[in-house]
């Protein structure tokens, strides 16, 4: 089994901490490839629409999108965990997800598990939290693939989540789900 964690935030600090702790919960997933990709440190350009993919069965850039989509293919379980940036994902993980268009048709229907993390600085009743699982949730049920857990934490300074053990706890039990 395969396992694609995708970070969408440029820092060290909130989200990476909440990619650790399911991380270690899912050490007890037996036989299990673990690659977390970091949404900032690839080089992704934004979908041009041009599509070529159409005809060419892959995005024409000659970036890492060609590797990120093929990782996506392969990948039994499938983590976006994000920032919120602005009452949405943010921009790096966007331009990730938008190039899933470039083999949008192979990707539907295969058997895949997703997780959502999404970490925001406002408390629990801003819209945000239920905005971004919503689009992610529309995106699973686009393409057929499984939601196994959605889960919104409030955390601000670089190191709030990492210093709430109970939070930290719960991520860390996330992997049941998979
Ligand atoms: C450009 C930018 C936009 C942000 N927009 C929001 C927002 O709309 N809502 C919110 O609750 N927090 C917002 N934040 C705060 C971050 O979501 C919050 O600090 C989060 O914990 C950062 O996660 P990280 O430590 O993994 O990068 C924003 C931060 C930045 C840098």
């Amino acid at each position: 089994m395969k396992a694609l964690l995708f970070n969408g935030s440029p820092r060290k600090g909130n989200t990476c901490a909440a990619l650790d702790a399911l991380k270690k919960g899912m050490e007890n997933i037996g036989d299990l490839e673990i690659q977390e990709v970091m949404a900032a440190d690839v080089s992704v350009s934004p979908c041009m629409a041009c599509d070529l993919c159409d005809s060419d069965g892959h995005c024409v850039f000659e970036d890492d999108t060609n590797d990120v989509v093929d990782a996506v293919l392969a990948a039994d379980i499938i983590v976006f965990a994000t920032p919120v940036y602005w009452w949405g994902m943010t921009a790096q993980l966007k331009v990730i997800i938008d190039k899933f268009y470039s083999r949008s048709k192979r990707l539907k229907d295969l058997k895949k598990k997703v997780g959502v993390l999404v970490i925001g600085e406002a408390g629990q009743d801003d819209p945000q939290y239920e905005l971004i699982p919503k689009q992610f949730a529309c995106i699973c049920d686009y393409l057929g693939w499984e939601m196994a857990f959605s889960k919104t934490y409030t955390a601000a300074a670089v190191d709030d989540l990492a210093n709430s053990g109970e939070t930290i706890k719960e991520i860390g039990e996330l992997w049941k789900a998979f």
